[in-house]
């Protein structure tokens, strides 16, 4: 059974995919998208591009757990930083998701997924241990953060955007737009997830430009970075 390393974009992910292991048991395309077999640090791996946005995600996801029979996922990629203190290139580890854009109330609480009497999904504990370590060993200069990180099918690039989210959800240290997604699928099938960001922008009126300048430049590199000491460091069989 392969860990899954998923991306929202090739950009984020350029430096890993260019590694000959990872396509060396084959391509497959699934869902629209192409996967690519193969083995990291002697483990078999599926590695994909998700695209952005919430449903991307989770069709992905959904895949990657039923067609590829994936014990793990692990999602890299950037994120605007929210909270006070978390700066463009900082890396957060997220220890829980939110979807900042579920509100089915007043049937159920803002921000809960109806149904699931749940609004905050967990990360796997071990797995984001794993990368947090693969962070401070992979990229020891850079600051890292560790805690709530929300998602939404929205491209947060205002700073009263990002105010209104900051006071709705004031522990949240970044926003992105798929992580909450991959977490409640992850949740539904009982399979380990765990994600980590770089920051790009601060979400803000600057956002755009930063985002774009960030990962042409900086984003493949450190996620390369980080998952080449995640994989040397993750036991083959867990
Ligand atoms: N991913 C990176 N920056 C983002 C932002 N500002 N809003 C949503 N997703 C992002």
């Amino acid at each position: 059974m392969s860990i899954a390393i998923v991306a929202a974009l090739q950009e984020e992910l350029s430096a890993v995919l260019t590694l000959a292991s990872l396509q060396q048991r084959g391509r497959a395309v699934v869902g629209g998208r192409e996967h690519f077999l193969g083995l990291w640090a002697g483990q078999p791996v599926v590695t994909v591009l998700s695209r952005i946005g919430k449903v991307a995600a989770a069709s992905t996801a959904t895949a990657l757990v039923t067609h590829f029979q994936a014990r793990a996922i692990v999602f890299t990629g950037v994120a605007g930083g929210l909270r006070q203190g978390v700066q463009v290139g900082d890396v957060v580890v997220a220890r829980e998701f939110l979807q900042h854009d579920m509100d089915a109330s007043p049937l159920f609480p803002q921000h809960e997924v109806p149904l699931t009497g749940k609004s905050r999904f967990q990360t796997d504990p071990a797995l984001s241990d794993a990368l947090c370590a693969a962070v401070r060993q992979g990229l020891p200069q850079a600051r890292l953060h560790e805690g709530l990180v929300i998602s939404g099918d929205r491209f947060v690039s205002s700073s009263a955007h990002a105010r209104t989210l900051r006071d709705h959800t004031p522990d949240a240290l970044a926003v992105e737009m798929e992580g909450a997604a991959i977490a409640q699928v992850c949740h539904d099938f009982g399979i380990p997830f765990a994600a980590v960001r770089t920051i790009s922008d601060r979400a803000d009126e600057a956002a755009s430009v930063d985002f774009q300048r960030f990962i042409n430049t900086v984003a493949s590199p450190y996620s390369a970075a980080i998952l080449g000491a995640f994989m040397a460091r993750w036991p083959a069989q867990r």
